[in-house]
């Protein structure tokens, strides 16, 4: 018995008894991954080595197909449930891998058709299965299940992305989109089929309920109970007895990879579902393709994003570094320690913010700063200056004066410089310019003991620049409003030699001479040269006007409108007292109120050689000297009695004598003099 059970004879017998066993019995079987499979495969279908089955690729205007080879017994008359029947199930992987994401076409099917011969089938949207003649004609006898990508509006697509039921053709008698409905949170989820990804489909039907269930799910999902599809359906009406079973896909004008990765059937039971894991996996190059593709998106994505950075970067880089652009020359070299950066600067006074605003005038606006890294209290001074030519100078000049070192001057800190644009870096003077005290009510009024300690500072502040220093260095531009007071009211004089900046920076052709109107000197306006004689001249206004509390020009005042005039009047009078300022009430030292109102007429005498140096001033305040007699006559003093009186009387600016000077101001008029 053994050796006729080995025997080849037998088993031949036994392979050819099976042939019509399987024929004629119900078929089932499940194929996870196609290595094995027998099926005929037509059109462009192919079986990978992995046992993945492509019916298309992306190539244009293809058909694939995978068929059963043998036909399976559809009784379509039977009433018995012992004799085969039209009940049956199935459940297979697909991938649908789109050429361009998120377009492919056009679709796959499950089919049930008397034949495997679709030479007259067409591609795109007859999915293989049909033409335009027969599409739709009861003589099919097709049974498809589609996975439609395409939108086909002619054939009554409800989108591009859609499971439906078709009968003899591709119109479906019942579709929905791509969704299903997870057993645990029984929710609604929306598939894409064109996702690439692998999903199970699964159909079945009964011929007792009549019933077509169609239910789809990723491979990550277990079956859902809930079928996507449920269609009653009388399949005696559409099958014949002999079918075939397997699947189409096809490509049109938008192309996809069409894959079946396994597929279970069976025709007396529920088919098992496809163990997933067991299943071939897709071709890693399209998958990486798109990845690639994606990779190259990221990249260039994060790119742009970089270059984007880099630009924003750039550009606060650049406006950080316009915003803090400063001016520096070879020869400026030598005066680094002097050199201030302008971003301390700029810190130092909160971006020259109006709230530390200390005063505006004629050479720039002056600011309050505290020096970040020491909390040194500072006052910068913004000079424009348009001009290139003689800055240098006058840089080296301001550097120089740096190192002037005088209890009645304000000390100069040093420099910065950016385009049109001087920076001045002073000491602070918490008390401000004096004309404030003078003519402004809200500033408490002086004594006279501060008041000549201060006239009594400024001179010899003034001596210190004239003779004193190593240099002769010209002010040009004395005035209470230039006259700053420390915390203990000390007069300390400022913006030495600034005027020279317009001197320097003026067209040497035409002369202008700089200072304050009422200050200027009678040679100086003819001349336009200035010498400790001019100096010597303003200081003459300045010690009348802190001894009457008025300024050398008061336009208010018509009839008294010359200061030196006035008080040279009431020097003739004999009772030059009366020109004292009427806020001290008489509270004064007569002897020294008489002094300052007389050296005051002096050094505004008409005539330079006649006025004092500031050495005699110094002697005549200290009293170490006496004063000589006042000259008699008026045109001594009246210096504008000229014609150019009118001329300058005109060019005094508008903001002048109004009473509300900023303090710091150098209220300048810049006047023509070279006719
Ligand atoms: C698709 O398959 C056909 C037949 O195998 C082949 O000639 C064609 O080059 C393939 N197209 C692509 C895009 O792979
Ligand atoms: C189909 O079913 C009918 C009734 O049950 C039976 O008579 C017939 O033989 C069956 N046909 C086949 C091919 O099994
Ligand atoms: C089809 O689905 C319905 C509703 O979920 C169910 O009652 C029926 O048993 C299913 N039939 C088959 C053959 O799966
Ligand atoms: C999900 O909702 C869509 C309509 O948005 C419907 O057509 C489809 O049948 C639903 N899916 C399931 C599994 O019920
Ligand atoms: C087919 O169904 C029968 C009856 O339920 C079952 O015994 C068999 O295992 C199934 N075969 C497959 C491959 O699903």
């Amino acid at each position: 018995m053994a050796t006729v059970l080995t025997s080849p004879s037998f088993l031949i017998i036994l392979y050819l008894l099976s042939i019509p066993l399987k024929f004629a019995q119900d078929v089932n079987f499940i194929y996870n991954g196609f290595h094995q499979a027998n099926l005929h495969l037509d059109g462009i279908a192919k079986i990978h080595p992995n046992g993945l089955l492509q019916l298309t690729n992306t190539s244009n205007q293809q058909v694939g197909y995978a068929f059963h080879p043998l036909p399976l017994k559809f009784n379509t008359t039977s009433t018995s449930s012992l004799t085969p029947s039209l009940s049956f199930s199935t459940n297979f992987v697909f991938a649908i891998v789109p050429q361009i994401p998120n377009l492919g076409g056009h679709g796959l099917t499950f089919t049930i058709s008397p034949s495997w011969d679709f030479t007259h089938a067409v591609t795109s949207q007859f999915l293989g299965l049909f033409n335009s003649k027969d599409d739709g004609l009861p003589a099919n006898h097709i049974l498809a299940i589609e996975l439609d990508t395409l939108l086909n509006p002619e054939l009554l697509d409800i989108n591009k992305n859609h499971v439906g039921i078709d009968v003899n053709g591709v119109i479906s008698v019942e579709s929905a989109p791509a969704s299903y409905i997870p057993n645990k949170e029984g929710k609604n989820i929306s598939l894409d089929l064109l996702s690439g990804n692998p999903m199970h489909l699964w159909i079945d039907y009964d011929e007792a309920e009549k019933l077509l269930n169609v239910t789809l799910a990723p491979t990550s999902s277990s079956r859902p109970d809930q079928p996507l599809l449920s269609r009653p359906i009388d399949l005696s009406r559409v099958l014949l007895d002999s079918m075939y079973i397997g699947f189409t896909a096809a490509t049109g004008g938008a192309t996809s990879d069409h894959y079946i990765l396994g597929w279970s059937f069976n025709k007396s039971g529920q088919a098992q579902s496809l163990d997933v894991s067991k299943l071939p996996s897709l071709p890693r190059l399209r998958k990486r393709k798109v990845k690639v593709g994606q990779v190259i998106m990221i990249l260039l994505v994060a790119v742009l994003l970089v270059i984007v950075l880099i630009m924003i970067i750039g550009a606060a880089y650049i406006s950080r570094r316009k915003k803090y652009e400063e001016l520096r020359e070879e020869w400026e070299r030598e005066y680094g320690p002097h050199r201030f950066i302008y971003k301390n600067l700029y810190k130092a006074t909160k971006g020259f913010s109006d709230k530390g605003l200390l005063g505006s005038g004629g050479f720039g606006k002056v600011y309050r700063g505290i020096l970040p890294s020491s909390n040194v209290q500072i006052a910068v001074k913004r000079v424009s200056h348009d001009s290139k030519q003689g800055l240098k100078e006058f840089v080296a000049e301001i550097i120089s004066m740096g190192r002037l070192r005088h209890r009645n001057l304000v000390q100069l800190l040093g420099y910065c410089r950016r385009r049109g644009e001087l920076l001045l870096v002073y000491d602070y003077m918490p008390n401000g310019s004096l004309d404030k005290f003078l003519y402004d009510n809200e500033k408490p009024n002086l004594n006279w003991i501060q008041r000549f300690r201060i006239l009594r500072g400024v001179a010899s502040g003034l001596l210190y620049l004239h003779e004193e220093w190593e240099q002769v260095v010209l002010h040009r531009d004395v005035k209470a409003s230039n006259v700053l007071l420390d915390a203990e009211l000390n007069g300390r004089l400022g913006d030495f030699g600034l005027a020279r900046l317009y001197d320097h920076g003026t067209n040497p052709q035409t002369t202008h001479v700089v200072g304050t109107v009422g200050y200027l000197a009678p040679e100086l306006t003819r001349t336009g040269r200035a010498t400790t004689c001019t100096d010597v001249f303003a200081f003459g206004a300045f010690m009348l006007e802190v001894a009457c509390g008025r300024r050398p020009i008061d336009r208010r005042l018509p009839e008294e409108v010359i200061l030196v005039d006035w008080v040279f009047g009431c020097w003739k009078k004999g009772a030059i007292l009366d020109a004292s300022d009427p806020r001290l009430e008489g509270n004064y030292v007569m002897e020294e109120m008489e002094l300052v109102l007389k050296l005051g007429l002096l050094c505004s005498h008409s005539m330079p050689a006649a006025r004092p140096s500031m050495r005699q001033v110094m002697q005549f305040l200290d009293g170490n000297a006496d004063l000589p007699e006042l000259p008699y006559d008026n045109a001594c003093f009246s210096n504008f009695t000229s014609t150019e009186t009118s001329e300058i009387l005109l060019s005094i600016p508008s903001s002048y004598g109004n009473g509300s000077a900023p303090s710091s101001s150098t209220t300048d008029s810049i006047l023509k003099s070279g006719r």
